[in-house]
């Protein structure tokens, strides 16, 4: 039994590090800082339900004033005000950028 948990965790340790070194200088920041988005709005911007919208294929232009607007509270927000304050301009910007890419789809039950 504690061989097999000390299999399993080697074998975890050497996955993660395999990762970390195999994708380090794939995976962008504008990946990075869009898995912070997929808790609420779905992986990939596809939201899974009505709460949240779905953001994929947004306009860019529109992603980054609805940022700008959730931050200083010119648009009225829940929890997007929060958030949209933790990011820098050119966060912002990536953000923008990596979601109008995506392909959009309504969010279930929308
Ligand atoms: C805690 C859940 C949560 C997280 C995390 C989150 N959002 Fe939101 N987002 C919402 C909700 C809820 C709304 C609807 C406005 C509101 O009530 O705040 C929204 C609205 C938006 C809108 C407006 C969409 C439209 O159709 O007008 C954009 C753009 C947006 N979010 C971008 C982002 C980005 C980019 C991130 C990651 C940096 C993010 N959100 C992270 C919950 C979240």
């Amino acid at each position: 039994m504690k061989n097999t948990k000390l299999i399993l965790i080697s074998t975890l340790f050497a996955s993660t590090a395999f990762i970390n070194t195999a994708h380090a200088d794939v995976i962008d920041r504008a990946t990075i800082l869009a898995n912070t988005c997929a808790g609420c709005h779905g992986t990939d911007g596809i939201s899974q339900g009505p709460l949240t919208p779905s953001i994929a294929g947004l306009p860019k232009s529109y992603i980054s004033e609805s940022m700008y607007d959730f931050a200083s509270g010119k648009r009225a927000s829940t929890v997007m005000q929060r958030i949209a304050k933790g990011y820098t301009d050119e966060d912002i910007k990536a953000l923008s950028k990596y979601f109008s890419k995506l392909s959009n789809k309504p969010a279930q039950g929308e």
